[in-house]
Protein backbone atom coordinates (compact mmCIF):
# COMPACT_ATOMS: atom_id res chain seq x y z
CA UNK A 1 0.00 0.00 0.00
CA UNK A 2 1.96 3.24 -0.93
CA UNK A 3 2.26 5.69 1.63
CA UNK A 4 2.43 9.48 1.67
CA UNK A 5 5.65 10.99 -0.39
CA UNK A 6 8.29 12.63 2.02
CA UNK A 7 8.86 15.76 0.15
CA UNK A 8 12.08 18.15 1.51
CA UNK A 9 10.30 21.14 3.17
CA UNK A 10 11.81 23.56 0.71
CA UNK A 11 9.81 21.51 -1.78
CA UNK A 12 8.12 23.95 -4.13
CA UNK A 13 6.94 21.93 -6.63
CA UNK A 14 2.92 22.12 -7.86
CA UNK A 15 2.94 18.37 -6.88
CA UNK A 16 3.92 19.30 -3.52
CA UNK A 17 1.78 22.14 -3.16
CA UNK A 18 -1.62 20.06 -4.37
CA UNK A 19 -0.96 16.67 -3.20
CA UNK A 20 -2.75 16.91 0.09
CA UNK A 21 -2.53 13.97 2.43
CA UNK A 22 -7.10 14.07 1.71
CA UNK A 23 -6.02 13.68 -2.43
CA UNK A 24 -3.50 11.25 -1.86
CA UNK A 25 -5.95 8.55 0.17
CA UNK A 26 -8.37 9.20 -2.16
CA UNK A 27 -6.46 8.49 -5.07
CA UNK A 28 -3.63 6.48 -4.17
CA UNK A 29 -5.56 2.98 -5.24
CA UNK A 30 -6.81 4.51 -8.38
CA UNK A 31 -5.38 3.02 -11.45
CA UNK A 32 -6.26 4.04 -15.22
CA UNK A 33 -8.32 1.55 -17.27
CA UNK A 34 -4.78 1.12 -19.29
CA UNK A 35 -3.18 -0.18 -15.38
CA UNK A 36 -1.18 3.63 -15.09
CA UNK A 37 -1.29 4.31 -11.17
CA UNK A 38 -0.83 7.55 -8.87
CA UNK A 39 2.23 6.57 -7.77
CA UNK A 40 3.64 6.44 -11.44
CA UNK A 41 2.01 9.84 -12.06
CA UNK A 42 3.92 11.41 -9.21
CA UNK A 43 7.49 9.74 -9.26
CA UNK A 44 9.11 12.48 -10.78
CA UNK A 45 8.07 14.58 -8.61
CA UNK A 46 9.05 12.68 -5.53
CA UNK A 47 12.78 11.55 -6.97
CA UNK A 48 12.68 15.40 -8.17
CA UNK A 49 11.77 17.52 -5.74
CA UNK A 50 13.19 20.22 -7.08
CA UNK A 51 10.35 20.06 -10.18
CA UNK A 52 8.43 23.15 -10.93
CA UNK A 53 5.24 21.01 -11.56
CA UNK A 54 6.61 17.20 -10.84
CA UNK A 55 3.45 14.81 -12.24
CA UNK A 56 3.10 13.54 -16.00
CA UNK A 57 -0.30 11.53 -17.38
CA UNK A 58 0.38 8.39 -18.64
CA UNK A 59 -2.61 8.17 -21.01
CA UNK A 60 -5.39 10.49 -21.92
CA UNK A 61 -7.76 8.90 -18.65
CA UNK A 62 -4.67 9.79 -16.04
CA UNK A 63 -6.39 13.57 -16.50
CA UNK A 64 -9.72 12.03 -15.75
CA UNK A 65 -8.68 9.20 -13.00
CA UNK A 66 -6.28 11.49 -11.06
CA UNK A 67 -8.09 14.62 -11.88
CA UNK A 68 -8.40 16.09 -8.12
CA UNK A 69 -4.58 16.41 -8.41
CA UNK A 70 -4.27 17.31 -12.07
CA UNK A 71 -7.08 19.94 -12.15
CA UNK A 72 -5.06 21.61 -9.52
CA UNK A 73 -2.38 21.87 -11.23
CA UNK A 74 -3.58 22.46 -14.40
CA UNK A 75 -5.47 25.61 -12.53
CA UNK A 76 -2.82 26.83 -11.16
CA UNK A 77 -0.35 26.56 -14.22
CA UNK A 78 -2.92 27.66 -16.97
CA UNK A 79 -5.31 29.25 -15.13
CA UNK A 80 -7.99 26.71 -16.51
CA UNK A 81 -11.25 25.09 -14.53
CA UNK A 82 -12.67 21.51 -14.83
CA UNK A 83 -15.50 23.30 -16.65
CA UNK A 84 -13.42 25.42 -19.00
CA UNK A 85 -13.17 24.02 -22.71
CA UNK A 86 -10.26 24.50 -24.87
CA UNK A 87 -10.33 26.26 -28.53
CA UNK A 88 -8.24 25.61 -31.32
CA UNK A 89 -7.42 28.26 -34.03
CA UNK A 90 -4.34 27.56 -37.21
CA UNK A 91 -6.14 30.60 -38.90
CA UNK A 92 -2.01 31.78 -40.06
CA UNK A 93 -4.08 35.03 -41.38
CA UNK A 94 -5.25 36.17 -37.78
CA UNK A 95 -1.60 36.57 -37.00
CA UNK A 96 -0.68 40.23 -36.62
CA UNK A 97 2.76 39.81 -37.00
CA UNK A 98 5.75 42.70 -38.08
CA UNK A 99 9.21 42.41 -38.66
CA UNK A 100 10.56 42.53 -35.76
CA UNK A 101 14.20 43.26 -36.20
CA UNK A 102 14.70 44.39 -39.49
CA UNK A 103 18.56 44.54 -38.92
CA UNK A 104 18.97 41.52 -37.81
CA UNK A 105 20.20 43.25 -34.16
CA UNK A 106 19.02 41.08 -31.98
CA UNK A 107 16.69 37.66 -32.97
CA UNK A 108 19.11 34.99 -33.99
CA UNK A 109 16.55 32.51 -34.66
CA UNK A 110 13.00 31.99 -34.26
CA UNK A 111 11.18 28.05 -33.23
CA UNK A 112 7.80 26.73 -32.64
CA UNK A 113 7.01 23.58 -31.40
CA UNK A 114 3.83 21.50 -30.63
CA UNK A 115 3.53 18.36 -29.17
CA UNK A 116 1.25 15.36 -30.03
CA UNK A 117 0.24 11.88 -29.56
CA UNK A 118 -1.59 8.93 -30.99
CA UNK A 119 -5.18 8.53 -29.85
CA UNK A 120 -5.01 5.46 -29.63
CA UNK A 121 -1.91 4.63 -27.50
CA UNK A 122 -1.05 5.55 -24.28
CA UNK A 123 1.39 8.31 -23.35
CA UNK A 124 5.10 7.87 -23.26
CA UNK A 125 5.09 7.51 -19.22
CA UNK A 126 2.80 4.43 -20.02
CA UNK A 127 3.76 2.91 -22.77
CA UNK A 128 5.25 -0.53 -23.58
CA UNK A 129 8.23 -1.13 -25.83
CA UNK A 130 5.83 -3.05 -28.49
CA UNK A 131 3.60 -0.07 -28.49
CA UNK A 132 6.52 2.58 -28.48
CA UNK A 133 8.01 0.60 -32.12
CA UNK A 134 4.38 1.02 -33.40
CA UNK A 135 4.37 5.01 -32.53
CA UNK A 136 7.77 5.36 -34.61
CA UNK A 137 6.50 2.70 -37.34
CA UNK A 138 3.22 4.54 -37.67
CA UNK A 139 4.67 8.36 -37.65
CA UNK A 140 8.19 7.50 -39.97
CA UNK A 141 5.56 6.22 -42.48
CA UNK A 142 3.03 9.34 -42.69
CA UNK A 143 6.56 11.79 -42.41
CA UNK A 144 7.78 9.79 -45.55
CA UNK A 145 5.15 10.93 -47.61
CA UNK A 146 5.48 14.33 -47.23
CA UNK A 147 6.40 16.67 -50.07
CA UNK A 148 7.99 19.84 -51.40
CA UNK A 149 9.67 21.81 -48.10
CA UNK A 150 8.99 19.37 -45.58
CA UNK A 151 10.06 16.69 -47.33
CA UNK A 152 13.28 14.72 -45.58
CA UNK A 153 14.73 11.72 -43.21
CA UNK A 154 14.05 10.10 -40.65
CA UNK A 155 17.21 9.09 -38.51
CA UNK A 156 16.35 6.38 -35.71
CA UNK A 157 18.42 7.57 -32.16
CA UNK A 158 19.93 3.45 -32.35
CA UNK A 159 22.08 3.06 -34.98
CA UNK A 160 23.34 7.34 -34.98
CA UNK A 161 27.00 7.71 -33.87
CA UNK A 162 27.32 9.75 -30.65
CA UNK A 163 29.21 12.31 -32.84
CA UNK A 164 26.41 13.15 -35.01
CA UNK A 165 23.89 13.06 -32.05
CA UNK A 166 26.09 15.51 -30.24
CA UNK A 167 26.37 17.87 -32.78
CA UNK A 168 22.62 17.46 -33.09
CA UNK A 169 21.83 19.10 -29.80
CA UNK A 170 24.45 21.44 -29.54
CA UNK A 171 23.05 23.02 -32.82
CA UNK A 172 19.56 23.16 -31.16
CA UNK A 173 17.35 20.54 -33.13
CA UNK A 174 17.72 16.93 -31.06
CA UNK A 175 16.52 16.48 -27.36
CA UNK A 176 19.25 15.64 -25.03
CA UNK A 177 19.82 12.43 -23.71
CA UNK A 178 19.61 11.23 -19.96
CA UNK A 179 17.25 13.69 -18.50
CA UNK A 180 16.18 13.37 -14.85
CA UNK A 181 12.63 14.64 -14.90
CA UNK A 182 12.02 12.64 -17.82
CA UNK A 183 14.17 8.81 -16.70
CA UNK A 184 11.81 8.83 -12.89
CA UNK A 185 8.83 9.68 -14.92
CA UNK A 186 9.43 6.61 -17.15
CA UNK A 187 9.97 8.26 -20.37
CA UNK A 188 13.50 7.40 -20.87
CA UNK A 189 12.62 3.15 -20.61
CA UNK A 190 14.36 1.00 -23.26
CA UNK A 191 16.31 4.22 -24.55
CA UNK A 192 17.26 4.17 -27.81
CA UNK A 193 14.71 2.36 -29.00
CA UNK A 194 11.94 3.93 -30.71
CA UNK A 195 13.26 7.35 -30.32
CA UNK A 196 14.40 9.42 -33.59
CA UNK A 197 14.34 12.55 -35.50
CA UNK A 198 12.75 13.22 -38.77
CA UNK A 199 14.37 16.70 -40.57
CA UNK A 200 14.25 18.09 -44.68
CA UNK A 201 17.53 19.25 -45.62
CA UNK A 202 17.44 22.45 -44.86
CA UNK A 203 16.46 21.29 -41.12
CA UNK A 204 13.95 24.15 -41.00
CA UNK A 205 11.16 21.24 -40.53
CA UNK A 206 12.08 18.54 -37.72
CA UNK A 207 10.19 15.82 -35.51
CA UNK A 208 11.27 14.64 -32.72
CA UNK A 209 10.20 10.75 -32.06
CA UNK A 210 9.27 9.80 -28.61
CA UNK A 211 10.99 11.75 -26.07
CA UNK A 212 8.81 13.69 -23.63
CA UNK A 213 5.78 13.21 -26.42
CA UNK A 214 5.45 11.01 -29.33
CA UNK A 215 5.70 13.63 -31.52
CA UNK A 216 6.99 17.44 -31.04
CA UNK A 217 6.74 18.82 -34.01
CA UNK A 218 9.04 21.68 -35.28
CA UNK A 219 9.34 25.33 -37.31
CA UNK A 220 12.35 26.61 -36.90
CA UNK A 221 15.15 28.65 -38.89
CA UNK A 222 17.31 31.58 -38.38
CA UNK A 223 16.41 35.59 -37.83
CA UNK A 224 12.85 36.74 -36.77
CA UNK A 225 10.51 35.92 -39.47
CA UNK A 226 7.68 34.52 -37.14
CA UNK A 227 5.17 34.51 -39.84
CA UNK A 228 6.76 32.23 -42.37
CA UNK A 229 8.18 29.95 -39.54
CA UNK A 230 4.10 29.76 -38.18
CA UNK A 231 2.79 28.94 -41.51
CA UNK A 232 5.46 26.06 -42.32
CA UNK A 233 4.48 24.71 -39.04
CA UNK A 234 0.68 24.96 -39.61
CA UNK A 235 1.32 23.22 -42.97
CA UNK A 236 2.80 20.66 -41.78
CA UNK A 237 0.23 19.78 -38.70
CA UNK A 238 -2.39 19.72 -41.11
CA UNK A 239 -1.24 17.35 -43.63
CA UNK A 240 0.24 15.13 -40.83
CA UNK A 241 -3.51 15.02 -39.30
CA UNK A 242 -4.44 13.43 -42.59
CA UNK A 243 -2.66 10.40 -41.86
CA UNK A 244 -2.20 10.23 -38.16
CA UNK A 245 -4.74 10.83 -35.51
CA UNK A 246 -3.99 13.06 -32.72
CA UNK A 247 -4.98 12.49 -28.83
CA UNK A 248 -7.41 15.81 -28.67
CA UNK A 249 -10.49 16.38 -26.09
CA UNK A 250 -12.71 19.39 -26.32
CA UNK A 251 -11.92 19.85 -22.84
CA UNK A 252 -8.03 19.88 -22.78
CA UNK A 253 -7.14 20.60 -26.14
CA UNK A 254 -4.24 18.22 -27.17
CA UNK A 255 -3.21 15.94 -24.66
CA UNK A 256 0.63 15.39 -23.91
CA UNK A 257 2.47 13.73 -21.00
CA UNK A 258 2.94 17.11 -19.19
CA UNK A 259 -0.17 19.11 -17.96
CA UNK A 260 1.92 22.31 -18.71
CA UNK A 261 2.01 21.27 -22.29
CA UNK A 262 -1.93 20.66 -22.83
CA UNK A 263 -4.15 22.58 -25.15
CA UNK A 264 -2.08 24.17 -27.92
CA UNK A 265 0.88 22.10 -26.81
CA UNK A 266 3.02 25.05 -28.37
CA UNK A 267 5.85 26.64 -27.73
CA UNK A 268 7.11 29.36 -29.94
CA UNK A 269 10.33 30.99 -29.23
CA UNK A 270 13.15 33.17 -30.10
CA UNK A 271 16.83 33.23 -29.58
CA UNK A 272 17.57 36.73 -28.68
CA UNK A 273 20.40 39.15 -27.69
CA UNK A 274 19.21 41.96 -24.82
CA UNK A 275 22.78 42.84 -23.71
CA UNK A 276 21.59 46.15 -22.29
CA UNK A 277 18.26 44.98 -20.88
CA UNK A 278 19.33 41.51 -19.52
CA UNK A 279 21.64 43.89 -17.14
CA UNK A 280 18.58 44.47 -15.54
CA UNK A 281 16.65 41.97 -14.83
CA UNK A 282 13.96 43.52 -12.95
CA UNK A 283 12.61 45.29 -15.90
CA UNK A 284 13.58 42.30 -18.23
CA UNK A 285 11.38 40.23 -15.85
CA UNK A 286 8.31 42.70 -15.60
CA UNK A 287 8.09 42.57 -19.33
CA UNK A 288 8.31 39.11 -19.85
CA UNK A 289 5.60 38.19 -16.98
CA UNK A 290 3.17 41.12 -18.40
CA UNK A 291 3.11 39.54 -22.02
CA UNK A 292 3.06 35.79 -20.43
CA UNK A 293 6.48 34.83 -21.71
CA UNK A 294 9.61 32.45 -20.27
CA UNK A 295 12.78 32.99 -19.80
CA UNK A 296 15.27 30.02 -20.61
CA UNK A 297 18.65 29.42 -21.55
CA UNK A 298 20.87 29.24 -24.79
CA UNK A 299 19.96 25.08 -24.24
CA UNK A 300 16.06 25.15 -23.85
CA UNK A 301 14.72 24.20 -20.43
CA UNK A 302 16.92 23.60 -17.52
CA UNK A 303 19.89 25.26 -18.86
CA UNK A 304 21.49 28.78 -18.43
CA UNK A 305 22.09 31.97 -21.08
CA UNK A 306 25.45 32.01 -22.15
CA UNK A 307 26.62 35.08 -24.28
CA UNK A 308 23.47 37.48 -23.42
CA UNK A 309 21.34 34.91 -25.57
CA UNK A 310 18.08 33.99 -24.25
CA UNK A 311 15.30 31.66 -24.81
CA UNK A 312 12.12 33.64 -24.76
CA UNK A 313 8.70 32.06 -25.29
CA UNK A 314 4.86 31.93 -24.37
CA UNK A 315 4.06 30.25 -21.28
CA UNK A 316 0.25 30.24 -21.73
CA UNK A 317 -0.69 26.98 -23.78
CA UNK A 318 -4.21 25.56 -22.44
CA UNK A 319 -7.34 27.81 -23.24
CA UNK A 320 -5.73 30.02 -25.24
CA UNK A 321 -5.72 28.96 -29.46
CA UNK A 322 -2.32 28.91 -31.01
CA UNK A 323 -2.83 32.25 -32.74
CA UNK A 324 -2.49 33.74 -29.23
CA UNK A 325 0.46 32.09 -28.05
CA UNK A 326 2.35 33.05 -31.35
CA UNK A 327 1.17 36.65 -30.83
CA UNK A 328 2.15 36.77 -27.21
CA UNK A 329 5.38 35.58 -28.26
CA UNK A 330 5.13 38.23 -31.19
CA UNK A 331 4.15 40.63 -28.55
CA UNK A 332 6.52 40.12 -25.85
CA UNK A 333 9.67 40.25 -27.95
CA UNK A 334 8.45 43.49 -29.84
CA UNK A 335 7.98 45.44 -25.96
CA UNK A 336 11.36 43.71 -25.31
CA UNK A 337 13.34 45.25 -28.38
CA UNK A 338 11.54 48.47 -27.53
CA UNK A 339 12.94 48.42 -23.53
CA UNK A 340 16.36 47.44 -25.00
CA UNK A 341 16.73 50.63 -27.33
CA UNK A 342 15.10 52.63 -24.97
CA UNK A 343 18.20 51.70 -22.87
P1 LIG B 1 10.98 22.22 -25.97
O1 LIG B 1 11.04 23.44 -26.78
O2 LIG B 1 10.69 21.04 -26.82
O3 LIG B 1 10.05 22.39 -24.82
P2 LIG B 1 13.67 22.70 -24.84
O4 LIG B 1 13.36 23.93 -24.07
O5 LIG B 1 14.52 21.69 -24.18
O6 LIG B 1 12.38 21.89 -25.31
O7 LIG B 1 14.36 23.15 -26.21
C1 LIG B 1 14.74 22.20 -27.15
C2 LIG B 1 15.85 22.71 -28.04
O8 LIG B 1 15.36 23.73 -28.89
C3 LIG B 1 17.02 23.30 -27.28
O9 LIG B 1 18.23 22.92 -27.90
C4 LIG B 1 16.82 24.78 -27.46
O10 LIG B 1 17.99 25.54 -27.38
C5 LIG B 1 16.26 24.83 -28.86
N1 LIG B 1 15.54 26.06 -29.16
C6 LIG B 1 14.45 26.54 -28.53
N2 LIG B 1 14.07 27.72 -29.06
C7 LIG B 1 14.95 28.00 -30.05
C8 LIG B 1 15.09 29.07 -30.99
N3 LIG B 1 14.24 30.09 -31.03
N4 LIG B 1 16.13 29.01 -31.87
C9 LIG B 1 16.99 27.96 -31.85
N5 LIG B 1 16.89 26.93 -31.01
C10 LIG B 1 15.89 26.93 -30.13
N1 LIG C 1 8.77 17.78 -14.77
C1 LIG C 1 9.61 18.92 -14.86
C2 LIG C 1 9.40 19.81 -13.65
O1 LIG C 1 8.39 19.65 -12.99
C3 LIG C 1 9.36 19.72 -16.13
C4 LIG C 1 8.05 20.43 -16.21
C5 LIG C 1 7.76 21.27 -17.42
N2 LIG C 1 8.60 20.98 -18.54
C6 LIG C 1 8.40 20.01 -19.41
N3 LIG C 1 9.35 19.79 -20.27
N4 LIG C 1 7.33 19.30 -19.43
O2 LIG C 1 10.22 20.66 -13.36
Amino acid sequence: MPSFPNFPDNCNSLLCKHLTPAIFEKLRNRKTPRGFTLMQAINSGIVNPDSSIGVYAGDKESYEVFSPLFDAVIKEYHGFDHEDMHQSNLDISALQATDLDPNNQYILSTRIRVGRNLDALPLGPGISELQRLDVEKQVSTALMQLDDDLKGEYYPLEGMSKKVQEQLIQDHFLFKEGDRFLEAAGLNREWPSGRGIFHNAAKSFLVWVNEEDQLRIISMQQGGDIKTVFERLVNAITTLEKSLHFSYTEHLGYITSCPTNLGTAMRASVHIKLPKLSQNMELFNTITTEHHLQIRGIHGEHSESEAGIFDISNRRRLGVTEVECVQDMHDGVAALIAAEEKL
